[in-house]
């Protein structure tokens, strides 16, 4: 979540990727530029803390410099598949792994209706996603950006067998739900944030506060200084059959960075 995101992926990634050694490395980017969408110079910084691959949110496109990326195969950033204004190939890439092809998706739930136009069913998008992407994969992560706890839960099980990890985040709040589900879908309702932990969702408090309490409507502004936090969680899969064995939470918090 803007810069104090950015500075704390900085300060805390390197270390972790030395101490877990994941052969893959995502992260969400819609909220990097000030908390609204990823400017290209801001993805190369991040890229240089160690993150390998970009997934979007309703924010995704709002940026339109990020366009040429997300239009280019080669470059590691997706925006939702179902979004309306996002090209199905922006929604939708695969990098490679030591152990593999991994395919990366990004979708948003429903709660996102008027955004440029309708939003394409999300479990309808993966239903024809799968079909015209048979692999071979070595894993498939789903990340999928929405408000609702039912959704972010029922397409855990909707997906369940069909791909690796199905990673829910918009919250910017952590659940405590993280699991396998029974045909070996990895699953979390909320990864939460990185970021200003004392905050809402990132933006100062005392901004929400007077818009909620008096109806001011002051624009958002980030919020800066410590502690801050950091959530991820780190996911062990089976190449040989794609299925998740394990998943952690990785979550962080630091008075000053
Ligand atoms: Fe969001």
């Amino acid at each position: 979540m803007g810069k104090p995101g950015r500075d704390v992926t900085k300060a805390l990634l390197p270390e972790l990727i030395t101490q877990l050694r994941p052969d893959l490395t995502i992260a969400q980017g819609e909220n990097v530029t000030h908390g609204k969408g990823m400017s290209p110079a801001h993805m190369r910084e991040l890229q240089g803390a160690g993150i390998q691959f970009f997934t979007g949110g309703n924010h995704a496109i709002e940026r339109s410099a990020i366009k040429p990326l997300l239009a280019d195969p080669a470059e590691p950033v997706i925006a939702p598949l179902n979004q309306h204004g996002v090209e199905a190939a922006w929604g939708v890439k695969a990098i490679e792994t030591k152990h593999g092809i991994v395919q990366i998706v990004s979708l948003l739930g429903t709660i996102f209706p008027n955004m440029a136009g309708p939003l394409q069913n999300p479990l309808q998008a993966m239903d024809a996603l799968l079909a015209r992407t048979p692999g071979p994969y070595v894993a498939r992560i789903v990340n999928f950006h929405a408000d609702w706890s039912s959704e972010k839960r029922v397409i855990g099980y909707y997906l369940d067998g069909k791909v690796s990890a199905v990673i829910g985040d918009h919250w910017h709040v952590p659940t405590a739900d993280a699991m396998i589900l029974p045909n070996g879908t990895a699953h979390l309702t909320d990864v939460g944030m990185v970021g200003t932990l004392h905050s809402s969702l990132g933006v100062s408090v005392d901004i929400i506060i007077d818009r909620w309490r008096d109806g001011v409507a002051n624009k958002n502004d980030i919020a800066d200084g410590g502690p801050y936090q950091f959530n991820a969680v780190l996911i062990t899969i089976d190449t040989k059959n794609g299925q998740a064995r394990k998943i952690e939470p990785v979550q962080k918090i630091v008075e000053t960075l």
